[in-house]
């Protein structure tokens, strides 16, 4: 499969899915502000490249909580991959392993868990949504433990749905075949569309719990011996937060923009974050990475690694597993080629001076 970018892609996927499989990807909350800022802050921060550095290797490897990956790329949790293609989580997956790097599932997978792992060739975290049965939520964990999953992914930007309203006005809603497969046991696979709101925002109101606090992670901590990264912060006191609860990790993110629309950028606040956490947990970072160099300034401002969400759907609507190695493929050689161009051999040469010289 081949695409010249990743705007190829998006133009591929669009012409392919239906009209409330693309919205229900695509969207963001509210007027799509938080959307686009994410993606626009990038166009504010350049890069100062270094010259005559040897940069005849580049050497792209990382760890993220000590796993081995081919690049500081790595798929981000999203729902419902059975929209974009038949092979849903299995293709994507299987597409991630190719790239050679770690694949993030959503709590709200069409595929169970187990099957997602068997299907891997490189690590599986789980993101994982806490229902308000207690139980369930437990017990999902012990079976994510048990799957063979390495960390969990634990979201905190999503207490209520953001409204969409283009899902709003398709009334989006999961067709019977298709559900949350994680919840068949607990009863909680089906997403019907629900009148005058969308599916999904009904069921994260019925469903999940929206009195989480800080509380949480102490008690996810005594019932599984995973790492817990919390996914969803834009604060640095939330981040220090955090890590004090005993977070591994954090992913600086405003889910896509699908949340909260007034969001700052998390480009933007990245760098205060990483200032505040002082290297006590490994920091991620998702929103708008759309080019090899978001991807070097995202690593010049602190993360160790970032998430792409809706790139890995566009490639998997075009062209299943092989668009979803495509889509990692087309950023993995941007980010080769933007720190030859920076003057930087690996990805520890790719330091703050870069973005504020
Ligand atoms: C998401 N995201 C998300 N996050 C999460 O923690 N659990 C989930 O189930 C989902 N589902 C989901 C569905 C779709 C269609 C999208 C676009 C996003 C958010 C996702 O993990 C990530 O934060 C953003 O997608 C990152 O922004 P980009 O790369 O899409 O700009
Ligand atoms: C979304 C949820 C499922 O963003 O996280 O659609």
């Amino acid at each position: 499969m081949d695409v010249l970018n990743l705007h190829e892609l998006e133009a591929l996927a669009k012409a392919k899915l239906p009209q409330m499989a693309w919205d229900y990807y695509a969207s963001g909350a509210d007027d799509e502000r938080c959307l686009r800022r994410n993606l626009e802050a990038y166009e504010a921060i350049l890069l100062h490249y270094h010259v005559l550095v040897d940069v005849a290797r580049r050497e792209l490897a990382t760890t993220v909580l000590g796993e081995r990956i081919a690049m500081p790329i790595a798929v981000a949790p999203t729902a419902f991959h059975r929209l974009a293609h038949p092979d849903g989580e299995l293709a994507s997956v299987r597409g991630a392993g190719d790239a050679g790097t770690l694949f993030i599932l959503s709590t709200l997978s069409n595929t169970p868990v187990e099957d997602v792992v068997a299907a891997a060739s490189g690590p599986v975290w789980f993101q994982l949504y806490v229902y308000r049965d207690r139980a369930a939520t437990a017990a999902l964990v012990q079976r994510v433990e048990a799957a063979g999953c390495r960390a969990l992914v634990l979201t905190v930007d999503a207490p209520l749905l953001g409204r969409r309203e283009r899902d709003v006005r398709n009334r989006f809603g999961l067709p019977p075949e298709l559900g949350v497969s994680n919840l068949h046991a607990a009863g909680y696979a089906p997403v019907p569309a629900a009148g005058g709101e969308s599916g999904l925002a009904a069921y994260f109101a019925t469903l999940l719990d929206p009195a989480l606090t800080w509380d949480v992670l102490p008690w996810l901590r005594s019932i599984t011996k995973l790492p817990i990264v919390v996914k969803g912060i834009v604060r640095a006191d939330d981040a220090v937060r955090a890590v004090t609860h005993g977070a591994a990790g954090i992913v600086v993110s405003n889910h896509g923009g699908r949340q909260l629309d007034a969001s700052p950028a998390t480009i933007d606040v990245l760098p205060r974050i990483v200032d505040a956490v002082a290297g006590r947990g490994e920091i991620l970072l998702d929103g708008g990475v759309r080019r090899g160099t978001d991807v070097v300034k995202a690593l010049a401002l602190g993360a160790r690694a970032v998430l792409v969400g809706r790139p890995v759907l566009w490639g998997l609507t075009a062209g299943g597993r092989e668009g979803v190695a495509a889509a990692l493929g087309v950023l993995r050689r941007e980010l080769d080629l933007a720190m030859a161009l920076c003057g930087c051999a690996d990805l520890g040469a790719i330091t703050r001076d870069l973005v504020t010289p």
